[in-house]
């Protein structure tokens, strides 16, 4: 897909098309092979809201390569919405990490990263890639350009799984089944809760206080320092708790980054894959949706939880039996706040740290601190519903 000269990409609803390829072929190559792309998606006007994905989907391909035709043939010299990328594609999408090149025919995604995530950063990302690839879970790894920071992946055409509303059918029936699964083929170990919880916290520290040197809002370091003190003093007390189950985890395992097939789905975009405890992805999935909906009344989320995690762990238990203990109400209260303690921690590792430039590391840290924010409210709710839940799952 690499060549030599820039190929250029003309911007239309928020895809970049080449100008390269015959708009025919293209035409039909964006209708049949661009699931994930969401081009059936109803309009959010409301009188177009009712017309099915389907005529939606012809309708905008229709005008896209309508726009694109002018666009070569007549407008040329007027539009400025363009790109010039070093790949030969269909379609390039601009995504926080860099770019992705689409060869729809080949199905190939090629990943070009910024210059944010060079040296380690990269040679980390391509790590990580190669080892989720052994699972069977995501996006088959083709081949890595280490001296270009670019990843070439298999092109999946399938839709991206919806928005989905916590503990509903949809989740229980599509969602759910996708991270028990990864769960029983990623692989688990147990670890000293000691030796865990305060390497996550020494990581989150060390990362707080080089921004209180460098000058950020103290109210936000101070609030995430306290936070994340509280958090891991309150895990450590847990005395009846001595070791921690952890597994390979995905590490943003929001919808957006599923893909869906009829049995099942796979995962996409799996730069932060690292071992984390084992329930890690399961609360992410759940508190995701909180951070993205402000609609959802607490209460009912903190009763609801409860009920999902007593269903999970009964079906756990089997696997867990290999790892010798059994899963407890009483432990998802555990596992629920050493989630807030990864979260923190990966907000930093995989976000903030990243960034040299002193307003980008700001807008990382305001971000994460409305999220703590909102865990800890979150948390005061579940924590305040009624207590004598610490019986055995069974
Ligand atoms: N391997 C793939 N197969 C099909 N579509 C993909 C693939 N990788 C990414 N995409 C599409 O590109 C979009 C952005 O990619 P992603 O890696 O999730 O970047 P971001 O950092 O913007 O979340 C996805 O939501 C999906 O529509
Ligand atoms: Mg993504």
């Amino acid at each position: 897909m690499r060549v030599n000269r820039m190929v250029k990409y003309y911007d239309i609803y928020d895809l970049f098309v080449s100008t390269e390829k015959n708009c025919l072929i293209l035409g039909w190559l964006l209708l049949f092979r661009t699931r994930p792309f969401n081009l059936h998606v109803p309009a959010r006007r409301s009188y177009l809201r009712k017309i099915p994905g389907k005529f939606i989907k012809i309708f905008r391909v229709t005008n896209l390569v309508f726009r694109l035709f002018l666009l070569k043939n007549v407008y040329r010299k007027t539009n400025n919405n363009f790109i010039n990328v070093p790949f030969d594609g269909h379609v390039v999408l601009e995504t926080s990490e860099g770019y992705k090149v689409f060869d729809l025919k080949r199905r190939l995604v090629a990943t070009q990263y910024n210059k944010e995530h060079q040296g380690e950063i990269f040679d980390g990302i391509a790590k990580k890639l190669k080892e989720i690839s052994k699972y069977d879970v995501s996006s088959t790894l083709k081949s890595i350009d280490y001296q270009r920071r670019c990843i070439y992946e298999e092109y999946l055409n399938l839709y991206k799984a919806n928005n989905f509303y916590p503990f509903s059918t949809y989740f229980n029936e599509r969602i759910l089944p996708i991270w028990e699964r990864n769960k029983e083929r990623f692989p688990k170990r147990k670890i000293d809760v000691k030796t865990y919880i305060l390497n996550q916290e020494s990581f989150i520290l060390k990362s707080i206080n080089q921004y209180k040197e460098k000058g950020h809002s103290q109210e936000i370091v101070d609030y995430i320092r306290n936070y994340t003190k509280e958090l891991s003093a309150g895990l450590l007390a847990k005395k009846s708790i001595n070791t921690i189950n952890l597994s390979l985890t995905h590490g943003d395992m929001h919808y957006k980054n599923i893909l869906l097939s009829k049995k099942d789905g796979l995962m996409i975009d799996c730069n932060t894959i690292k071992e984390r405890s084992i329930f890690h992805d399961f609360f992410y999935m759940l508190f995701y949706n909180l951070f993205k909906d402000s609609t959802i009344s607490y209460h009912e989320f903190a009763d609801k939880l409860d009920a999902c995690f007593a269903k999970i762990a009964i079906r756990s238990q089997g696997e867990n039996s290999e790892l010798g203990n059994q899963f407890t109400i009483h432990e998802n209260d555990f596992y629920r706040r050493l989630f807030y303690l990864e979260y923190v921690s990966l907000a930093f590792e995989f976000n903030i740290n990243i960034y040299n430039d002193k307003d980008q590391v700001q807008e990382g840290l305001s971000y994460y601190y409305g999220h703590i924010k909102l865990l800890k409210d979150v948390e005061s709710n579940i924590s305040s519903r009624s207590l004598g839940n610490s019986e055995i799952v069974s």
